[in-house]
């Protein structure tokens, strides 16, 4: 396991002007990101770029809306390449990933009998949920829940089989869990869902600054993420594939375009975080050491981070097991940190999660407690009406030396 990233990290970290916070005297530790992450300046310049030069509405004959347009289509094509789509119509921009489910949601249930059945998962944030369970009320749908393992917070595939049958028109799970980490086995659950007939929707938005995508790989039917997950501005964007996105019925307004992406695309774009989208999948792809297109570079890159920050929570759950009271919710095995994402939701004996952030937080450390919309991790752990947990998230920008600031405000607590 690399300790070090492949980059050097002083030099990434500069990159982000937030980075340089100070707070009550004390550069500020960032552990939030998995409720958000930094930004770099290229980010920041190329939406700053966007509103200075001059913008207009899309699709017009002079000069700013051309250049809207090729803001868009840069966009398009950088998340075609981070989620290895097979073509930029295949990816749809939204205001974030909840609105965009919502919207899937009812284009999809449109598809759907009565008598039906749709699996939604335990482990999954509430945006991946609810709008299923909305939508399936508003249809006679059945509602099954696939579990989890509250041991280890690991999904019950398992029990998947006996959830699936021939009625089941869909499955929504999660490639990572927002709340305690645990990364799902998303082929093998594509493999099962595709064999009793149903799609699947994968809610990508924790997992996607952690690890390489690849949907044609996973053989998804839909992927959701956000980019303000991933070093960019707040923006949602989802992969479809093509027949999906062409076939299902959407709701939108006359005269948008009856083609994807455009009508799946309501409203009037963010044209200032596209420009951010492009910056951001670029910076990604300029960590790499390696020559070749983007999508080679993003995989390089990616497969780096996910390396590194398994040597971040390495490090975390090492100094965590020494710290009395202390419980760490999740995978705590070091042999199988493969299968979970930095980011750790934690308790500690004779403090509330709230004081335990607050405490963090008064020392410039800032992390989240509470349920982070994991509404349903909570309330199957039995700590929904206890206040949660406190969430602990690294990413690539955080260092070792952070880790040991945390362990050691935790361990004042004590
Ligand atoms: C796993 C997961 N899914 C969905 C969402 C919702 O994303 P958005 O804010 O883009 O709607 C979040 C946000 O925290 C998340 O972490």
């Amino acid at each position: 396991m690399k300790t070090q990233p492949p980059f050097d990290l002083q030099t990434i970290r500069r990159r982000f002007p937030a980075l340089q916070l100070e707070v009550n005297g004390r550069t500020a530790v960032y552990l939030d990101g998995p409720g958000g992450t930094q930004v770099p300046q290229p980010v920041i310049d190329a939406i700053a770029h966007y509103l200075a030069q001059g913008g207009s509405n899309q699709g017009g004959p002079f000069f700013t809306s051309q250049y809207t347009d090729t803001v868009i289509m840069a966009a398009r094509h950088a998340i075609m390449d981070f989620y290895h789509a097979r073509r930029p119509e295949e990816i749809v921009f939204g205001q974030n990933m909840t609105s965009l489910t919502f919207a899937f949601s009812r284009a999809l249930a449109q598809t759907w009998q009565p008598g039906d059945e749709i699996i939604v998962t335990r482990l999954d944030h509430d945006a991946n949920i609810t709008p299923w369970v909305m939508a399936a009320t508003d249809r006679s749908v059945t509602v099954r829940w696939l579990d989890f393992d509250p041991t280890d917070c690991t999904l019950r595939l398992d029990l998947l089989p006996g959830l699936l049958n021939e009625k089941t028109r869909l499955v929504a799970v999660t490639y990572a869990s927002n709340a305690v980490g645990s990364i799902t086995d998303v082929p093998r659950v594509v493999q099962m869902a595709h064999q009793a007939g149903a799609l699947v929707y994968v809610d990508s938005v924790h997992y996607a600054p952690h690890g390489p995508l690849d949907v044609q790989a996973l053989d998804c039917d839909f992927l959701a993420a956000s980019v303000y997950k991933f070093f960019g501005g707040h923006v949602g964007a989802l992969y479809g594939k093509y027949e999906h996105l062409d076939r299902l019925p959407a709701y939108k307004v006359r005269p948008s375009s009856p083609q994807p992406p455009g009508k799946w695309e309501t409203g009037t774009q963010s044209f200032e975080s596209l420009a951010g989208v492009t910056a951001a999948v670029d910076y990604i792809a300029s960590l790499s050491q390696t020559s070749g297109s983007r999508r080679e570079r993003l995989v390089w890159a990616m497969t780096q981070i996910k390396e590194y920050e398994m040597s971040l929570s390495y490090h975390f759950l090492e100094g965590a097991a020494k710290i009395p009271g202390l419980r760490v919710y999740g995978i705590t095995d070091v042999e199988n940190l493969v299968q979970r994402t930095p980011t750790f939701a934690v308790s500690l004996t004779g403090h509330t999660p709230e004081t335990v952030a607050t405490r963090l937080g008064e020392q410039g450390i800032f992390v989240w407690h509470g349920d982070y919309y994991a509404v349903a991790v909570m309330e199957r752990l039995g700590l929904a009406d206890k206040g949660g947990l406190v969430r602990i998230g690294f990413v690539h920008y955080n260092s070792h030396n952070e880790v040991d600031q945390v362990l050691a405000a935790l361990a004042a607590l004590t």
